[in-house]
């Protein structure tokens, strides 16, 4: 079980929100690309979609990612995660994924996680684990490429981490097997709940048409209703509808940092032509949480907010 967020943290999270109110604005969250390598080639990639663009270096040193860590803290963040790439490829000499995450906790993040694919290994040393699922085997299978479904399946089955959710991102090849996945993820025993994105283009022979976002909401709103674990607030899958988020979102919540070292707020697509399709349902639960709504406090602190 996930433990109570402590009298300390949960002052913290309320002065931030409250300073949020009133015109503070300090990150809350550190999202780290730790690298670009993977060992996969997603169709819907956006690390792959702007391979041409990457900057060099394509992996942070440790000695860096700790500095960079520690910048985030100072910036107010006390909530770390770890993107890529694949970020349990990361390696520096003899150090690996668990060591970011024990410098993250030794610095003083409150939660450490990060996104994977599952295919390379698993750690269960972080609090929060997202792990990508993007359908059933075969279309999983079609977007990830064969074979990712079933070595998936069978690391998670390795776990008995608390907290792992599904990552889901919708897009032309998987938008007619929605309900498929969310089964196949409320029939696992280590995965707590599913959450729901659109495609941010590029790649654009992915993206979805406003109506097809609009039938994909009116799925998920189901499929809420009959019990399933989807962890999208209703609201925040309503405004999954608003493609053009600029105005809305509290891009000052969220802090990134690549592997070159370049700080970026909201997201590293910020004030690109891609901004204007935003399919991340993090900015909408971001979002919503900074304007006071209690279903988002209420569900993304539980995921998000507690040590393991
Ligand atoms: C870039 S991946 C990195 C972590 C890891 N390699 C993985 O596959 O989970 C992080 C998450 O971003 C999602 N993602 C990748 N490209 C995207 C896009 N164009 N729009 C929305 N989400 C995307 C992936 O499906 C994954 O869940």
């Amino acid at each position: 079980m996930a433990k109570l967020v402590s009298a300390g943290q949960f002052t913290y999270y309320a002065r931030w929100w409250l300073g949020s109110v009133f015109g503070r604005k300090n990150a809350l969250v550190n999202t780290m690309m730790i690298n670009f390598q993977c060992n996969l080639k997603c169709k819907h990639c956006s690390v792959q979609g702007n391979a041409d663009l990457l900057p060099e270096p394509h992996q942070l040193s440790y000695d860096i990612a700790k500095e960079e860590m520690q910048w985030g803290f100072d910036e107010g963040a006390r909530v770390l995660f770890f993107e890529g790439g694949e970020p349990t490829l990361w390696k520096d000499g003899d150090k690996d994924l668990r060591d970011l995450i024990k410098a993250g906790r030794d610095i003083g993040y409150f939660v450490v996680g990060y996104t994977t694919n599952g295919t390379n290994v698993i750690y269960e040393d972080s609090d929060v684990i997202s792990i990508s699922l993007d359908g059933p085997r075969d279309v999983h299978d079609s977007i990830r490429g064969a074979g990712t479904y079933d070595k998936l399946m069978a690391n998670l089955d390795k776990l008995s981490h608390p907290n792992i959710f599904a990552n889901m991102v919708l897009m032309k090849d998987n938008k007619d097997a929605l309900r498929r996945t969310v089964e196949a993820a409320a029939a696992n025993k280590h995965i707590r709940g599913i959450m729901l994105n659109f495609i941010t283009p590029p790649p654009h022979d992915q993206a979805l048409s406003l109506d097809e976002k609009k039938a994909l909401v009116d799925e998920a709103l189901m499929l809420k209703k009959e019990g399933y674990p989807i962890l999208n607030g209703t609201k925040a899958l309503k405004e999954m509808l608003i493609e053009d988020y600029t105005e809305l979102c509290p891009y000052w919540a969220s802090a990134f940092v690549l592997p070159d070292c370049s700080h970026h707020y909201g997201c590293p697509m910020r004030g690109t032509e891609s901004c204007k399709e935003c399919g991340f349902t993090a900015v909408r639960e971001y979002s919503l949480i900074v304007r006071g709504n209690p279903t988002a406090i209420r569900e993304m602190s539980k995921r998000f907010a507690y040590s393991k």
